[in-house]
């Protein structure tokens, strides 16, 4: 050790609904084809949580398998963040929730909401609190119920969403692994292009809003595609220039499940291979902050990620916000 503290993931988990929805179940509610949705978007399938089902739920079954591969505790747990922008309430946070139904009677709680950016922005928070020694062993999670905010009538958004959830737990790893540097940002000036208008202070909820469908994803698709297309590239390039790294030293890239021609883009700016890049949004579609978190679970538990790998983890979402990451893996739980 040099005297400062390096910080990484020593354990993923991540639950998915039974529930698959495919692109024919699309053709019968909406003006839809399978066809256009997987050449638009990359899209086959998603999974959906049945009635009874909230973000905690999932959660919480993330949550106890990433504590079972860090070989930790609920008791050892110091700190819970749940990155959602589909909480199961208003208040108290989905953390404190997951705290309860976890155990994790020593860990403090609470909800960051940054839309598919999330987990990345729980992850730069994390890295930062346990370089700084300020807590230990930190649960991050993503989990989302997108279908219950979905309008099912709305082919622009229902058919690219789904629900899932991702944890990874951050503690202090040896020097050269983990963490090697993070980038978060913003820019509020296009919130307007995603929102879910109605059900908090501005709009509170009515019959009105409910008629209005104002409790509902809206999307300006066309923009935030352009945005994210620019945003992935920069996020990625500018968080491995911050740890003295340059494109060249990717080894594998996991972003953000929002579309695949997003995908395509973004790794052909960047100018690294297709096989270096992990997707897996044919299947799940995109579940905003649980989509990196699980495809972290997925790439590590099928030892897609190799010891010493230099693993680069970008998103962007509502906010609009971004986020990137740069790992030097080694397989969980063997530090
Ligand atoms: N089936 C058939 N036709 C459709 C569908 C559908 N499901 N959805 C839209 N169309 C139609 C449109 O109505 C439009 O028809 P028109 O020309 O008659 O008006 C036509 O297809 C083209 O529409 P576009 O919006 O140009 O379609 P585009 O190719 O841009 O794809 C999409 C739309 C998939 C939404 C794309 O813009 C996209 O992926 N945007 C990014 C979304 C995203 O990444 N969001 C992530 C953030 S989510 C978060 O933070 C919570």
């Amino acid at each position: 050790m040099n005297g400062h503290r390096n910080a990484g993931i020593i354990g993923t988990g991540s639950c998915l609904p039974d529930k698959v929805m495919t692109n024919k179940d699309f053709e019968k509610i909406v003006d839809t084809t399978d066809e256009w949705i997987r050449t638009r978007t990359g899209i086959s399938e998603r999974r959906i949580t049945d009635g009874n089902t909230a973000t905690s739920d999932l959660a919480t079954i993330a949550a106890l398998k990433a504590l079972e591969n860090a070989d930790l505790s609920p008791e050892e747990i110091d700190l819970i963040i749940v990155a959602t922008v589909t909480p199961d309430v208003m208040f108290p946070s989905t953390a404190c929730i997951v705290q309860k139904n976890i155990g994790a009677v020593n860990a403090a709680a609470f909800d960051l909401e940054a839309a598919c950016a999330g987990f990345l922005y729980g992850l730069s928070i994390a890295d930062s609190l346990v370089k700084a020694g300020s807590f230990r062993k930190i649960l991050v999670i993503g989990a989302e119920t997108l279908s219950k905010i979905v309008d099912f009538s709305d082919r622009n958004t229902c058919v690219i969403f789904g629900d899932g959830a991702g944890a990874a737990v951050i503690s202090e790893v040896p020097e050269g692994y983990g963490v090697l540097s993070t980038y978060i940002g913003a820019d509020g000036r296009d919130g307007h292009l995603l929102t879910v208008p109605a059900g908090g202070s501005r709009i509170p909820s009515s019959i009105e809003s409910v008629k209005k469908r104002l409790h509902y994803i809206k999307m300006d698709g066309k923009e935030v595609f352009k945005f994210a297309v620019k945003i992935m590239g920069d996020a990625a390039e500018k968080v491995l220039e911050k740890c003295g790294l340059t494109k060249e030293d990717i080894d594998y890239l996991i972003p953000h499940q929002a579309n695949i021609r997003i995908i395509d883009a973004s790794v052909k700016r960047l100018k690294i291979s297709n096989d270096k890049v992990y997707i897996n949004l044919e299947r799940y579609g995109n579940m905003s902050s649980a989509s990196v978190a699980i495809a972290i679970d997925e790439t590590s538990r099928k030892g897609i990620l190799k010891d010493g790998d230099t693993v680069v983890l970008v998103g962007f979402g509502g906010g609009l916000t971004w986020g990137s990451a740069v790992l030097k893996w080694k397989s969980i739980g063997r530090y």
